[in-house]
């Protein structure tokens, strides 16, 4: 791959997020959607067609050895991210892997050595990092501009209509509103105070999946405290407040894919107006391309050990309430 050429995409997963993904993709100007994988060939055929993809593939094994390929967008369940992403790094591709990366920190682990032995790019696709406001608000606050960081406030709810037997409530595919979009306001939180010194959550559980639908979080840092939520039983409005000794931050909804934000100092409002290209996630996409195109193999702005942290902090939520998968009980 010279440096001048375009950077060549897998996409395996032809589902919801992978179509959105692939829209923004193809805004970006040195990336190109070269082939597509399903695990149905007719399927791949019909999101390739929808996506200008030149190749479709009924496997994803198949794209994983598809020379042409220089990275693979992983956008398939939880549980599979682990198998997926070392498999596609073993066959010599960069990675960029849906979040929650993997189901646990044990399975993180295991992604982050198999970048490291194969050298190949790996990233978690947190794309709010990478979101232009949140990525200035990040700046502010470590230039001190709102003062010591006291208080966080975030959430993330929506009323879901998605049957029993969907990703978001299945159990055996990873579901439950802790690692689908807990996952967010716990990010924001970890962005800006850190690991937390200790953390309390309650959550309440489907009565059949058995998969968390509500939980409330409490990250508590030696001189701050976050009250984190998110939830699949109704709508909110998903907003950020982050209070500090001198102003605050509002992010209005939905604040993790933010178009603006707000500082508030001496009573006074100042509103910063940054719209994204697109959803959002052609600044998580260039951020790929920057790193391959620096041999790197990881991210500074969301490291490997970021996605670690990250995940560990999630595993002690399901842990403090009970949010035990499958597939744990089984190793
Ligand atoms: N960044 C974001 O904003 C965002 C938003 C939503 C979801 N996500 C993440 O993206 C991942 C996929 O979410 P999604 O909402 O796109 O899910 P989805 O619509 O259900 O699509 C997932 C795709 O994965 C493939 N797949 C492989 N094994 C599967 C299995 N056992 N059961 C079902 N599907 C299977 C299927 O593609 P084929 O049939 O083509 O093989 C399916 O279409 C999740 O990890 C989620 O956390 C991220």
């Amino acid at each position: 791959m010279g440096l001048s050429n375009k950077i060549k995409w897998g996409i395996i997963g032809c589902g919801n997020i992978a179509n959105k993904f692939c829209l923004d993709l193809a805004l970006v100007e040195d990336a190109v959607i070269t082939a597509v994988a399903s695990r149905s060939f007719e399927k791949a055929q019909n999101f390739a067609k929808v996506h200008n993809a030149k190749k479709a593939y009924g496997s994803y094994k198949e794209l994983f050895l598809d020379k042409d390929v220089d990275i693979v967008y992983i956008a398939t369940p939880h549980v599979s991210h682990e198998e997926l992403s070392i498999n596609a790094m073993k066959d010599g591709k960069h990675v960029l892997c849906e979040k929650p990366l993997a189901l646990n920190a044990k399975e993180t682990n295991a992604i982050i050595e198999s970048s490291k032995r194969s050298k190949r790019f790996f990233m978690e696709a947190l794309w709010s990092r990478f979101n232009p406001s949140i990525v200035a608000i990040k700046k502010s606050i470590d230039n001190g501009e709102i003062g010591q960081i006291k208080y966080i406030n975030a959430e993330f709810s929506f009323k879901s209509d998605k049957p029993i037997d969907s990703r978001v409530l299945n159990l055996d595919l990873g579901g439950g509103a802790i690692l689908d979009i807990g996952i967010y306001p716990a990010f924001l939180a970890y962005l800006i105070l850190g690991v937390p010194k200790n953390i309390l959550a309650k959550s309440i559980f489907h009565k059949i999946s058995k998969c968390d639908i509500q939980t409330s979080m409490i990250f508590n840092y030696d001189q701050a405290q976050a009250i984190l939520y998110s939830g699949f039983t109704s709508n909110s409005v998903n907003t950020v407040r982050i209070s500090g000794t001198e102003g605050q931050i509002i992010i209005p909804n939905s604040w993790h894919a933010a178009q603006e934000y707000a500082v508030i100092k001496n009573n006074e409002e100042v509103i910063f107006k940054l719209p994204t290209m697109g959803i959002g996630f052609s600044y998580e996409i260039e951020e790929c391309h920057k790193c391959i195109r620096a041999n790197k193999i990881e991210s500074d702005l969301w490291s490997h050990k970021n996605s670690l942290d990250l995940i560990s902090i999630l595993d002690t939520v399901r842990d403090k309430v009970g949010l035990v998968y499958p597939q744990e009980k089984r190793t």
